[in-house]
């Protein structure tokens, strides 16, 4: 794999013309493109990571004006919350119109809607004449990509550019959100919180599966996959608990804020941005170590929190000791 400046989105823009994968930044995670309206291309996408044929694809955009040739908006609430959060770290489903191939939305009537505001991801979307598919860079079931030394090793030989733009300013990934009923509801959090969401519409539902195991018909089919999981074994222990639960192993890695005395200990911060920022780069950084199991110190589910403790949760398959 290549990996390209900001200075050269001419070489990804070729690349990605003849219908070929490009990995890109963006404040939230890295990315990995193709062109959404080309339906091999997009094919190329599920290949690469493995993705499961009926989990849908977010659709970049460069700007505002673009959003109604790909997708209705359908109502004041949608509009209000295009207006408020984008561009930004925000994904709306909205439903689609023709022109989006059908194995980008995996055959739903509907399309997730998000523009960037990467300053990278920005420039490459403006040399294009069409928006760019793109999942979050990673092979299925792993952590999502935020650095390109974390992401190369995976997609070395299926993919051929990488565009470098550094750790990913966010870490985590957007927020998704469908009106439903009248409502904004999140289907996945992220940066841009339900307190975000109430204080300009006034009123906003979570998804029921934030925190659980999806099971059924779901709104957000990412929400039903293993996911963000490293190979060693991860449990979600709270603060409280964590040294006692660190005795049971004689090689544990914790990862957390306050530091216990164990085989190898990671700091994530000490506040809900630096957690973000860190939590995927540091669980990958974890699995590389030759420990036993990797213990993440729980947080509270509020405000960002929830978007963290929505990821850990899945990361640690359901395995949470709490207090
Ligand atoms: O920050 C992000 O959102 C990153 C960057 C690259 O933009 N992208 C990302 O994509 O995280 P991905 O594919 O890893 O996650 C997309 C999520 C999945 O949970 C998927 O099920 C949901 O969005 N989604 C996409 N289209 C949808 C739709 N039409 N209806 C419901 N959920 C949808
Ligand atoms: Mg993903």
């Amino acid at each position: 794999m290549k990996v390209l400046s900001k200075d050269e989105l001419s070489i990804a823009k070729s690349e990605l013309d003849r219908g070929n994968l490009v990995i890109f930044p963006t404040e939230t995670v890295y990315g990995l493109g193709a062109n959404a309206l080309d339906f091999k291309a997009v094919d190329k996408i599920f290949e690469a990571k493995n993705r499961a044929s009926n989990n849908p694809l977010i659709v970049h955009l460069k700007n505002k004006d673009e959003i109604t040739k790909y997708a209705i908006i359908n109502n004041d609430i949608e509009q209000k919350l295009i207006d408020s959060f984008m561009p930004g770290p925000f994904t709306l489903i909205l439903e689609k119109k023709d022109i989006i191939p059908s194995n980008v939305t995996c055959n739903l009537d509907t399309v997730g809607i998000r523009i960037p505001i990467d300053e990278i991801a920005h420039n490459l979307l403006d040399q294009l004449d069409y928006p760019i598919a793109a999942p979050s860079a990673n092979v299925s079931t792993r952590p999502s990509g935020t650095n390109i030394y974390d992401i190369i090793p995976e997609f070395d030989g299926k993919v051929a550019y990488i565009i470098d733009g550094g750790d990913s300013r966010i870490g985590l990934e957007s927020t998704v959100c469908k009106v439903i009923d009248g409502i904004p509801t999140i289907l996945r959090p992220g940066f841009i919180t339900k307190e975000d969401i109430v204080d300009v519409v006034g009123v906003c539902n979570v998804s029921s599966f934030v925190m659980k195991e999806a099971v059924g018909k779901v709104e957000s089919p990412g929400m039903m996959y293993k996911h963000y999981a490293p190979k060693t074994k991860c449990v979600l222990v709270d603060k409280e608990k964590l040294k006692e639960e660190s005795k049971k192993y004689t090689k544990p890695i914790i990862i957390g804020s306050n530091e216990i005395d164990c085989f190898k200990y990671l700091n994530y911060g000490n506040d809900l941005v630096s957690i973000a920022h860190n939590i995927f780069k540091l669980l990958r950084e974890a699995d590389r170590l030759d420990g036993e199991v990797i213990l993440v110190e729980a947080i509270e589910p509020n405000g960002l929190g929830l978007a963290i403790m929505n990821r850990l949760i899945r990361t640690c398959e359901y395995n949470y000791i709490k207090r």
